[in-house]
Order: structure tokens, then sequence, then C-alpha cells
């Protein structure tokens, strides 16, 4: 493993080397999705050249090799991650399928005035299907408050807290202000409650080092192509003593034990939660991508990565007018801002013209726009293949554009 060297790691993202409307792409859109890097991609194309078969069904070769390879990328995460056991990490479609996967079999243990705990800066998948379950099994949704910084009222959340609460579904780093919630804080006292806690990872597993067993969470969820694998893939993490009495959220096929018309009896872990064909090329991808990480200079790779937000931070408080929407204490190298009362849309517009691409609009999280009173944001979110000289372009984007809306 050599030290961390960004230019040399752009080397392994192809796409990096794009232009877009004539311009050099810079890519500040990474908490939508973030760039592959060829071992990833080149994963997919000899899974489907060389191995392509169904997984836990044929006594064939190929199958066992795909086989083989599915589970040998769940042990990869596991690791990763450090799940005590590969079978403790559940494959899903992305960060909103484990959601709801935990939403309707959690729920289905819960019993009407029960309550769920989520925080006002979740991205609608944490909220959504926690909604739809107070719907079907009465229970009750309980949301701590973001204070105007962008940061979750902790005297709030203890006074929500209670007997009642049995379950706290928080995100680790907000999609859209960057804030970092004080997990460890979180997780201990829901816990002394006797409240479960999933975390969702969508936004931090490809910024921070994650140890389930330090963080102590009892789900975990992110999603793969966010954090450099594909889309369409996902982990759901859950302690077995947790998973093990839930109920199964889809039926189908693998996730079976015995059939018949009369009863049917389900698997054990991780099959269980995993109904139908799974996404076998996506999974195993996840895995390379996972690999890739470990064979770089990851502790580097975030280290670059925090001293390019800070850049662009202090960067971006030199434009006139601007307003950062989320200033907490700490943060991810994701920024949403304002200009003056340029609408966020209009702005976008103009640095896609310029190469530069980046998120314009609510985020996916509506309930903070309305708290903030506005329509939308422009978000720049980076990823440590970023530099400090697209920093520098992005900032003269800015102010080019502004001149042009002015
Ligand atoms: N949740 C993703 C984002 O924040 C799509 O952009």
């Amino acid at each position: 493993m050599s030290e961390f060297n960004v230019n040399q790691i752009r080397t392994d993202f192809p796409i990096l080397k794009e232009s877009v409307n004539g311009k050099p792409l810079i890519y500040f859109d990474n908490g939508a999705t973030s760039q592959k890097p060829k071992p990833v991609i080149e994963r997919i194309s000899s899974y489907y050249t060389h191995e392509n078969s169904n997984v836990h069904r044929g006594v064939h070769f190929l199958s066992d090799q795909a086989t083989n390879a599915y589970e040998q990328a769940r042990t990869t995460i596991a690791h990763y991650i450090n799940a005590p056991r590969s079978q403790e990490v559940i494959f899903t479609k992305g960060t909103t399928d484990s959601i709801n996967t935990v939403a309707f079999s959690i729920g289905e243990t819960l019993k009407p005035g029960d309550e769920v705990l989520i925080s006002g800066m979740e991205h609608h998948s944490n909220i959504v299907p926690w909604q739809m379950l107070c719907e079907r099994k009465g229970t009750v949704l309980k949301v701590i408050p973001v204070t105007p910084k962008g940061t979750l009222d902790l005297d709030a959340f203890d006074a929500l807290l209670s007997e009642r609460t049995k379950l706290l579904s928080i995100i680790h780093i907000s999609n859209t202000l960057g804030t970092i919630n004080p997990v460890e804080y979180l997780i201990g006292k829901a816990h002394q409650v006797g409240a479960k806690v999933l975390l969702d990872a969508a936004q931090s597993i490809q910024h921070l080092p994650i140890d389930v067993q330090a963080l102590d969470c009892d789900f975990l969820t992110f999603s793969g192509h966010k954090v450099f694998g594909p889309t369409g893939i996902g982990i759901l993490y859950g302690k077995k003593e947790v998973l093990d009495p839930l109920p199964p959220y889809q039926g189908g096929g693998d996730m079976i034990d015995q059939v018949s018309f009369e009863k049917t009896t389900y698997n054990g872990l991780p099959l269980k939660f995993e109904a139908g064909t799974p996404n076998i090329s996506g999974a195993i991808a996840l895995g390379a991508a996972f690999n890739y990480l470990t064979s770089i200079d990851l502790r580097g790779a975030f280290k670059h990565e925090h001293t390019l937000g800070t850049y662009l931070r202090a960067r971006m408080r030199e434009i006139p007018g601007v307003r950062f929407i989320g200033e907490a204490p700490e943060t991810s190298s994701t920024l949403s801002f304002l200009i003056g009362d340029v609408h966020p849309l209009d702005l976008g517009t103009l640095l896609d013209k310029q190469g530069i691409a980046v998120r314009t609009g609510h985020h996916c999280t509506q309930p903070l726009m309305k708290q903030f009173n506005i329509p939308g944001t422009v978000r720049a979110s980076l990823a440590f293949y970023n530099t400090t000289e697209e920093i520098d372009q992005f900032i003269v984007a800015i102010e080019r554009s502004m001149h042009m809306l002015s």
C-alpha cells in the first residue's frame, strides 16, 4: 500500500478524465453517487464474461463459482465493518431497501403506542417507511428537533427517550447539512431505555471508518453506489440476536427452509432476508469496492478529504452573500449553500455549463427545507479523489456565474 497520492488515485477512476460541456469534469456530487474505480468496473465485466450463474442453486461449476464469489463479498464487507459474523450482513437493493426491511420486520413486533424516534434531518428514506409503519401498526413517530446550526437538539433527544421508545433510527452524517451526529452518545442513551438503534451510514461509510462493534448499533444501513460500488446493491447489517427473532420482509426463493401448502418454514440468516435471485454482480462488485478501499492508504484518503472539506468551507466564505445551510462544528466534506437570492437551480445549471456537477434542490429532506424556510440548496459533496485545484476552479466558476446572474 503506497501513501495517499490524489493524482495517482484519480487514475483509478476513469470517468474523472471525461469532459462535460467542453470542460474537464469536476465531480462534486458524490453525496448522490460516487464514481467507480477500475477494479469495480472490471469485476462486473469479468463476472459476466467468466462466472455468470445463479447462486445457492445449481450443483454445476459456474453456480459454485458465483456462490463462492457472492459469499466472499459478504465476508469482505463483514470484515470491513467489523461485523462479528458474515451472516449478519444482508444484501439489499440499497439504503432505502435496508430501512424498509427493518421497518417491516421490526414493525411486526411493535404494538400500538410503541414509539420510533428519528430526527428532523433524516432523508425521506428514513422518514416514510416509519410513517407507513405507524399507519399499519399504530406506532408513534417522534422527531428529534434540529437546531438553527444544523445539529441535533440533544436536550430534546434526552426528553423524547422513554421506555416507550423501541427504536432510534438516525442518520450518521446528514446528506444535506454535512453534520456528523454524535452517534456514540445517541446509541448509548437509546440502549439505556432498551431501544434498538438503526444507524443510517449512507453518507458516512465513504468518509469515516465504520466499526459496528465499537458503535454497538443494532442495525447499520448503506448503499453500494455511494461507497464506490454499483447501484442496486446495499447492505443491512444487523446483530444476529436482533435479526434472528424477526419475521422476514419478503417471501420467495432462497429465504425458505421448507415450503408446503400447509406451512412454510424460513431459512436462517442471512438468506431469510434475501428473497429471490439477488443482485449477484452488484454484490461481487461491492466486495471489489471494499477490497479497493483496503488496498489504498485509506487513512490518508480520509485525511485528504477532511482537508478538502475545510478548504472548501474557507474558500466559500469568501463569496459575497453566501449562506451555509448547516454550520455544525463537526461536518463531512458536504456543503449546502445559497448565495443572495439566487435560485439553486439557476446556479447549478450555470455550474454544469462549466463542467461542474453539483446537486440542487431539497436533497430528499423536505422537512429540513421547511425548517430553514428555503426551497432548496446548492450542494457540493466531495470524495477523496477531489483536489484543492478543483475547489479553486469551483470558486472561480461560482464568481463567473454570479456575474452572469447579476
Ligand atoms: N440521497 C442521495 C443524495 O443525498 C441521493 O443525493
